[in-house]
């Protein structure tokens, strides 16, 4: 399973996704890929935002080596599953869709619920790493019970 994390600056919420993801398979004992992606190009290159990797140490998880990179639509050939946080985020990855086949890899990390961009407040870090955790959880759940 290959399994990209999209939000729109890459820098908060889908770098913490794709650290929490990577912790649980790693401890499923599971070969999976995870990446993360931003729609945005503003913060290209930059590390995570300091709240979240803050708030990610503080459970015991290391994200302060991501380099943010912009989404792409060859994104669309290197991945099973695309995860968006929010339904901003999902249309404008299905903007870029170019067939039916890359839009039904697309949708939301959690069950219609949007995970909050805590960029313009800061106490919604932890919110929003739990958050997180349940939904890579959730996942897992259903892609390994049988
Ligand atoms: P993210 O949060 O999408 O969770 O990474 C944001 C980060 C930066 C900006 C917007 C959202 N920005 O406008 O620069």
């Amino acid at each position: 399973m290959k399994i990209l994390m999209i939000c729109l600056g890459n820098i908060c919420r889908s770098p913490l996704a794709e650290g929490i993801m990577q912790h649980q398979v790693k401890q499923q004992g599971l070969d999976w890929t995870v990446d993360s992606a931003g729609t945005g190009n503003w913060h290209v290159g930059e590390p995570p935002h300091y709240g979240s990797v803050n708030v990610a140490r503080k459970f015991g998880v290391d994200i302060s080596t991501q380099v943010c990179r912009q989404f792409s639509v060859d994104d669309f050939d290197d991945f099973d599953l695309l995860l968006v946080m929010d339904r901003s985020n999902l249309s404008n990855v299905l903007s870029l869709a170019r067939n039916k086949q890359d839009a039904a890899k697309v949708r939301l990390l959690l069950n219609n619920q949007e995970v909050p961009d805590p960029y313009f407040d800061h106490t919604q870090f932890e919110p929003v790493y739990l958050m997180v955790e349940q939904g890579c959880k959730d996942i897992i759940k259903e892609h390994t019970s049988r």
